[in-house]
């Protein structure tokens, strides 16, 4: 595997194998894998868990890491192609990736969506120009349209409870939040419900739902059903993704989406969303999550929440992909 962009378009047999093999790391966790071996980490936006799970994993594998963090003790980086470069980025990208890539074996980016135009956002054409500059394995760490490493551990989460595949119910629900977010996670979430063979219902009120590009790409993996009602969503659900994300209609316009958002904050993930879920429904988020924005103190702190093991499962599944990039099983 020389790179890891969106589960999206991984054969699940491939998906799989990485799932089998973050199952071993977690069981054994200390190896020699990516001894001698260099990992690059590049953050063009902040992170907590990304930076801190790739950093112990590639410590547990043997390996050293670096990060770059542009614009706070290394040059900010331009990203547009035949960009004058008067302004405050010092650096392009075409400079920076093959640099950084002739000091590591693999390199690993984050950039964010640009949200100023939605249809360039979804083609995720920056990481994959990044991805194509490198001269080495290349994993993506969050780009506007996809976060695989998000979506690989919350596949193993779900794994890991049992929840069913054929025949689950997966409910991926917008939550409100005070500004609107891009699309990379909860695209990823619901590729991953559809690939893992999970139902995917998504709830969203209305002018919120995912893109028409988006609706489009998911119905080719399996069935998908919107609804405008939590609560009608939510039964006989097995998980509970809630993930905020910006309307189609008023993307790059933040005014006008606030002020379409502002009668929706009742939407926040509730106890009342579990009330006829499946008993062993469980909560789901990324997170970072705003407490009683998106999901209720209770939900989050009680016994169906998910997303601890979420965060864990990072570590354990980013060690799997390194491992088939760079250790013995890629050879
Ligand atoms: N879920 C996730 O990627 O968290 P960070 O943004 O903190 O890395």
């Amino acid at each position: 595997m020389k790179q890891f962009i969106t589960l999206g378009e991984m054969p699940v047999e491939e998906i799989e194998q990485l799932l089998r093999l973050a199952k071993q790391l977690e069981a054994s966790p200390i190896n020699e894998s990516l001894k001698g071996k260099t990992v690059a980490l590049l953050f063009m936006n902040p992170s907590l868990r990304t930076l801190a799970s790739f950093q112990a994993g590639v410590a547990q594998l043997g390996g050293n890491v670096f990060v770059i963090q542009p614009g706070a003790g290394s040059w900010n980086l331009e990203v547009e192609d035949g960009a004058v470069m008067d302004g405050a980025s010092q650096e392009h990208i075409r400079d920076a990736i093959p640099v950084l890539g002739g000091y590591a074996d693999a390199l690993a980016v984050r950039c964010f969506a640009a949200g100023k135009d939605l249809a360039t956002d979804l083609t995720d054409g920056l990481i994959r120009k990044m991805a194509a500059m490198s001269p080495v394995p290349f994993i993506n760490m969050e780009s506007a349209a996809a976060h695989p490493c998000q979506a690989l551990a919350d596949w193993k989460t779900l794994d890991d409870l049992e929840a069913p595949r054929a025949g689950g119910k997966f409910v991926l629900s917008w939550a409100w939040h005070p500004r609107p977010l891009p699309y990379a996670v909860p695209i990823s979430a619901a590729e991953m419900a559809l690939l893992r063979g999970m139902d995917l219902t998504i709830s969203a009120p209305e002018g919120f739902d995912l893109p028409q590009e988006t609706m489009h790409q998911l119905g080719k993996l399996g069935k998908v059903t919107v609804t405008r009602d939590p609560l009608e969503a939510t039964e006989g659900a097995h998980a509970i993704y809630a993930k905020s994300w910006c309307a189609p209609a008023f993307y790059g316009k933040p005014e006008e989406e606030a002020e379409a958002r502002k009668e929706l904050r009742h939407w926040c993930a509730n106890e009342s969303w579990f009330e006829n879920a499946d008993p062993s429904a469980r909560f789901m988020h990324c997170l970072p999550v705003r407490r009683n924005v998106e999901v209720t103190d209770d939900v989050i702190d009680g016994p169906r929440s998910a997303t601890l093991q979420q965060a864990k499962n990072r570590l354990h599944v980013q060690k799997a992909v390194m491992a088939a990039m760079l250790g013995d099983a890629s050879q």
